[in-house]
């Protein structure tokens, strides 16, 4: 009968049309995050240089290694790293590092963290404080001040002053430079000196909350992700 060979056509017309369909929303929800061939490992960067155990210790204890990487993958401004070596780190006043609580330490580690890539014979056109990926840069938070003579770099922190000493990695997005001092920011240890921390609940909560928004955005683009797949 010629109606049941119409409907045979329309039906796979139609099912082609579906398929063709899903392949497409299927391609189309992966086609706007094309991870790049090696997602910059900044632990193994780190890691063939050496000299900085007590650094990746920090960077994987905070979890601030993983949080880079993630966002080196998605954003152009790209990141400049401060690297201080073990050495730095002994230098210290003793038991520093071990007193700090949770927050601070993750905050120490971003403070060696500026969220754009500066190639080393670029740093003269950085306005002062730079800012870090600690936050706040105003007096007595997290200022990092620079200056250039010639070839040389110099950071202060206000407690701290010490050199870009080298260039561990760069690649156009991502520097890593290696200092002989940890740079040691205002609101950390300048509090140390003169009397007891001040209590550090507030910020704690609002790290809290950026880890919840940021697990709800997780699971949204998940769910958002099924969709588009089913
Ligand atoms: C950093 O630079 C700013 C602006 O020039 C200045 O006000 C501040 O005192 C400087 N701080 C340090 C620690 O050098």
């Amino acid at each position: 009968m010629a109606i049941t060979k119409q409907h045979l056509d329309f039906l796979f017309t139609l099912s082609f049309i579906f398929f063709f369909h899903l392949h497409c929303s299927t391609t189309s929800a992966q086609a706007p995050a094309p991870a790049p061939p090696t997602p910059l490992d900044i632990i193994k960067i780190l890691g063939k240089a050496s000299q900085y155990t007590i650094f990746i210790r920090l960077l994987r204890s905070t979890q601030v290694s993983d949080r880079l990487i993630g966002e080196l993958t998605d954003a152009d401004d790209g990141k400049t790293i401060f690297a201080p070596t073990d050495k730095a780190f002994s230098n210290l006043e003793s038991g520093a590092l071990n007193s700090l609580n949770d927050e601070q330490r993750v905050e120490l580690v971003l403070y060696h963290v500026v969220p754009i890539y500066i190639p080393l014979n670029q740093f003269q056109t950085v306005s002062n404080p730079m800012g870090t990926q600690a936050g706040d840069s105003g007096d007595g938070a997290f200022p990092l001040n620079v200056t250039t003579a010639g070839n040389t770099v110099t950071l202060m922190t206000g407690l701290t002053k010490t050199r870009v000493a080298g260039t561990i990695y760069t690649d156009g997005q991502l520097a890593i430079y290696r200092v002989d001092q940890v740079l040691q920011p205002l609101q950390i240890f300048a509090s140390r000196s003169s009397g007891p921390a001040p209590a550090p609940g507030n910020s704690r909560k609002a790290a809290e909350k950026s880890k919840a928004s940021t697990l709800a955005l997780h699971n949204l683009a998940l769910l958002a992700f099924s969709i588009m797949v089913f």
